[in-house]
C-alpha cells in the first residue's frame, strides 16, 4: 500500500525539505581541512555512542548515509551532509560530529578530534545551532556539562536531545526531561525546550525536521 499523495507544496516545510536529496558532502579531520562555507549547517554533538549518525540517518530516511556502529568511537571526522533541491542549490548542511568521552581510540587522535570539534563550535560563521545529543537512559554527564559550558561561552545556541526513548520505562521519561530542563535553566545559550527522540522508533523525528528547517535556505 502506497501513502495518499500530498503535493509537496501542503507539506509542513521540515517535510518538504527531507525530501530533498542528502549528500555526503565531506569529511574534516583538522579545522584546516574543513569545506568552505556555504550554508546553514546544524551538528549533532554529545557522548560517542548516544546515537548521533543514527539520528541523521532517520532524519533523512536512508539507513546507511551515516555510518552507526554499536562500537564506541564509530565516526572519527566532522562529516558533513548536504540536503540540496533539483536546482543542487544546497538549503542546509548537517554534520555529525565525532562522539566525546571514549577512551578506546589512542590518545593523539582523540586529541586531534577533540581540538578539531572544539575549534568547529566555537568558531564557524555558517553554525546556526548546535543540538548536544543525551542518552535519556543517562542524563547529562559531566563531559556534556563540560560542552555546553564551552557553547555558553561562544554564544552558540544549543539544544539538548534526549536520545533512545524506545529503552524508556513508562514514567521515566518524565524524570528525565524534568531533570534535564532543570539543569539548563540558567545556560545562556541553551534552547529551553528539550527534544525526546528515538530514531528507532522514528518518535520526535518529525518535530526535529522542522527545528532544523527554521535554519535552512530556501
Ligand atoms: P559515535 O560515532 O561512536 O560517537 O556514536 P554515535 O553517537 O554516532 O552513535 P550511533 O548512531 O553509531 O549509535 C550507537 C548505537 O546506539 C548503535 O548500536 C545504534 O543502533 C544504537 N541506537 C541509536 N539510536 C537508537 C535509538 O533510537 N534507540 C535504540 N534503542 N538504540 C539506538
Ligand atoms: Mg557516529
Amino acid at each position: 500500500m502506497s501513502e495518499p499523495m500530498v503535493p509537496m507544496r501542503d507539506l509542513p516545510p521540515g517535510e518538504r525539505l527531507f525530501r530533498l536529496e542528502p549528500r555526503f558532502l565531506w569529511a574534516a579531520k583538522t579545522m584546516s581541512d574543513l569545506p568552505p562555507m556555504g550554508a546553514p549547517e546544524v551538528c549533532f554533538a554529545g557522548r560517542s555512542n548516544v546515537g548521533k549518525s543514527s539520528l541523521v540517518n532517520a532524519l533523512v530516511g536512508r539507513k546507511g548515509l551515516a555510518r552507526a556502529s554499536s562500537e564506541p568511537g564509530r565516526t572519527r571526522e566532522l562529516i558533513f551532509f548536504a540536503i540540496a533541491g533539483k536546482d543542487e542549490v544546497e538549503r542546509i548542511r548537517i554534520v555529525d560530529l565525532p562522539g566525546y568521552g571514549h577512551a578506546v581510540a589512542s590518545k593523539t587522535e582523540i586529541a586531534r578530534w577533540n581540538e578539531a570539534t572544539r575549534d568547529f563550535l566555537r568558531g564557524r560563521a555558517t553554525l546556526k545551532r548546535a543540538f548536544v545529543l543525551v542518552d535519556s537512559r543517562h542524563g547529562l554527564k559531566p563531559n556534556d556539562l563540560e560542552v555546553m559550558r564551552m557553547l555558553d561561552t561562544s554564544a552558540l545556541s544549543y539544544q539538548i536531545i534526549l536520545t533512545k526513548v524506545d529503552k524508556l520505562k513508562k514514567g521515566e521519561l518524565d524524570v528525565v526531561l524534568g531533570a534535564t530542563k532543570e539543569a539548563l535553566k540558567k545556560r545562556p545559550a541553551a534552547h529551553p525546550e528539550v527534544l525526546p527522540i528515538s530514531s528507532h522508533e522514528n518518535l520526535g523525528i518529525g518535530q526535529l525536521r522542522e527545528e532544523i528547517a527554521t535554519f535552512s535556505v530556501d
